[in-house]
């Protein structure tokens, strides 16, 4: 029976732990390129004590941002400063891993802060989104998308790999493929974004393809010794689950064949109206589901700050990784509060020593 407090080693990838920060994104790039703002938090998060640290949402290309704050990977300069913070996760114990993708027809939004809707047209701003249909994720992301023409998927495809490539170069060591939460990959997937008549829509086969193809090649280029993973969207919660979820396994079982190590389960958001069941760990049995009938490693994310929770979801073999995010937003130390709360002896080595050391020696006394 694992333990979240439990090392895990996935091919060349030792995580100290089975914590995880899902990426997230911080809106906070020009340009695409990181700045200290990104060095701060990814260095504050992995010194933090969590073993896989993963860098947000990296776009492939400047129209596959999600708002144009965010982080990119489409030219060298941007590698410079995520090699920097790739080395600075490293040096804190954490596996540094970064996640990369294009946001399809939800790019060109406001920051969510500043509303979380599409820039309007006409806003130089902003830019038309590429999806496999002319179809409006609607809600506040009304704008009709342009439809990827053969030549779009082909270069996107390229932007995939090259993105991957520099991430390579930059020394993460874990990648993540960004297929989820109604961007681009999810989008093909998807019968809410996809309704192409060609060889990209209509069966699994053909909806499934973008996303084989894109995995097959960046598979090519990632090195064999480290662990290529994917975020995917296996529900949606509209209704038609059990169709979608018979699908996503069997789309997943490619990935596996195709030289996927990982899959972190996740929710489709291919619609606005869905209805989410929001509560602790809701998500731990459909990724136990999808980690039994594919026999692939997997980890997940929503409701698992409570770390008893977490601790459970490990021990009863529903993950292999407990990402958690938001609760690593309100403290980067979440994993010590998490191994004090559970009991773990020592609960403070889970911390870098300059923090560990005097914690575990002062601590009854603050405890007074
Ligand atoms: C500020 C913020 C940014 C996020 N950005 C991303 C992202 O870049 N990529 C992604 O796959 N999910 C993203 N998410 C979703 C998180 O990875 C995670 O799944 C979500 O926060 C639920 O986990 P939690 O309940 O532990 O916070 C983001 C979430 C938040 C709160």
């Amino acid at each position: 029976m694992a333990s979240l407090f439990e090392p895990l080693r996935l091919k060349d990838a030792v995580l100290r732990n089975r914590i995880g920060v899902p990426p997230m994104c911080q809106y906070m790039a020009q340009d695409g390129l990181a700045n200290d703002w990104h060095h701060a938090h990814y260095t504050a998060l992995a010194r933090g004590g969590a073993g896989l640290i993963t860098v947000e949402a990296t776009a492939v290309s400047p129209e596959g941002r999600i708002t144009p704050a965010c982080l990119g990977l489409w030219n060298d300069a941007q590698a410079e400063p995520l090699a920097q913070i790739a080395q600075s996760i490293r040096n804190a114990g954490a596996a540094p891993g970064i996640q990369i993708g294009h946001a399809g027809r939800k790019a060109s939004a406001h920051r969510p802060w500043e509303g979380d809707d599409h820039i309007p047209e006409g806003d130089a701003t902003g830019w038309q989104p590429i999806s496999p249909s002319a179809l409006a994720f609607g809600g506040q992301l009304g704008r009709v998308p342009r439809p990827m023409s053969l030549d779009d998927i082909q270069r996107v495809q390229q932007d995939f790999i090259a993105a991957a490539s520099r991430a390579r170069d930059a020394g993460f060591e874990w990648l993540e493929l960004h297929f989820a939460h109604g961007y681009l990959g999810q989008s093909f997937f998807s019968t809410h974004s996809n309704a192409r008549t060609d060889a990209y829509g209509g069966s699994l086969e053909n909806r499934g393809r973008f996303l084989v193809d894109t995995l097959r090649a960046v598979r090519r280029i990632w090195p064999e010794r480290l662990p290529l993973t994917a975020r995917f969207g296996v529900i949606e919660y509209d209704g038609d689950d059990e169709r979608t979820l018979a699908d996503s396994i069997s789309l997943t079982r490619r990935f596996k064949a195709e030289g996927l190590d990982l899959l972190s389960v996740s929710v489709g958001f291919s619609a606005p109206d869905v209805q989410v069941p929001w509560g602790p760990g809701f998500l731990g049995p459909v990724a136990a589901r999808v980690r039994r009938e594919t026999g692939i490693p997997v980890s997940s994310a929503w409701g698992f700050e409570n770390p008893a929770v977490a601790e459970a979801a490990i021990a009863k073999g529903q993950l292999d990784v407990a990402l958690v995010g938001r609760a690593h937003l309100a403290n980067p130390h979440w994993p010590y509060a998490a191994a004090r709360a559970l009991g773990i002896d020592h609960a403070a080595r889970v911390l870098p020593a300059p923090y560990a050391h005097w914690l575990e020696r002062y601590q009854p006394r603050l405890a007074d």
